[in-house]
């Protein structure tokens, strides 16, 4: 029997990347186990993307504590009390405290809608079509203290196209976000990410980018 590998989702919204998890477990793409949802906002809807499929969700609201660090204590403990290995963050809009990062240390891990070190923070997509990159994406990280950074797993690059809009352009990336948001995960499970450093070794890779040396845009003629 292959190993699965426990996983907390953390989210705040609409849950697309857990669904995007949910679908890849479904069908055998990824040796991952979901032990429990959880949102700071009981409206979020991926709450119930979850218990459409029987998954165990849990609302910590964030307000009423008395630090984040206070916050952190209780998601944390959950996240134990479940048996929770690798904390998946699915567009979870807080920032962690040093206390929950080093909870699970090397055992975080985030997206973001940005191709990192550019554009952390909120609205990562909006950063890049706003300052006119010709190449947007996205990125799986580990989680270290500061924020949308540490070390890179995978990305994904899109184009800007002539006519896009914040709204088009973020739906490209979040397809992306999709694809390789599992992809980190099974490479987790496999036990095939080695972090040195600032660095990931994903072990077995054949370096292989599919043809695909560079991408130019708008292309050459
Ligand atoms: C995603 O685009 C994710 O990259 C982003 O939140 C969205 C959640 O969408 N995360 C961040 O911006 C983290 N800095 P979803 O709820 O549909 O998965």
């Amino acid at each position: 029997m292959k190993r699965h590998v426990p996983i907390g989702v953390l989210l705040s919204g609409g849950g697309t990347n857990l669904q995007a998890i949910i679908d890849a477990i479904e069908q055998d793409r990824l040796d991952a186990e979901i032990r429990t949802v959880v949102s700071n906002r009981e409206s979020a809807y991926g709450l119930t993307r979850a218990r459409n499929h029987d998954i165990p969700t849990t609302v910590i609201d964030h307000r009423g504590h008395a630090s984040r660090e206070a916050y952190d204590q209780v998601v944390v403990e959950h996240l134990q009390s479940q048996g929770v290995e690798l904390v998946v963050l699915a567009g979870f809009m807080r920032l962690l405290s040093p206390y929950f990062v080093q909870s699970f240390p090397n055992r975080i891990m985030n997206i973001h809608p940005a191709l990192s070190p550019a554009f952390a923070g909120l609205h990562g997509q909006r950063q890049a079509f706003e300052y006119g990159v010709r190449f947007a994406g996205c990125t799986v990280h580990f989680v270290s203290e500061g924020c949308d950074e540490g070390p890179i797993i995978i990305q994904a690059v899109v184009p800007v196209l002539p006519d896009d809009t914040e709204e088009t352009l973020a739906q490209r990336i979040l397809a992306q976000e999709h694809r390789i948001y599992p992809r980190a995960i099974q490479l987790y499970s496999e036990g095939r990410l080695v972090i040195e450093g600032r660095k990931v070794r994903v072990t077995g890779e054949d370096g292989d980018t599919r043809g695909e040396t560079a991408l130019v845009n708008p292309p050459l003629p």
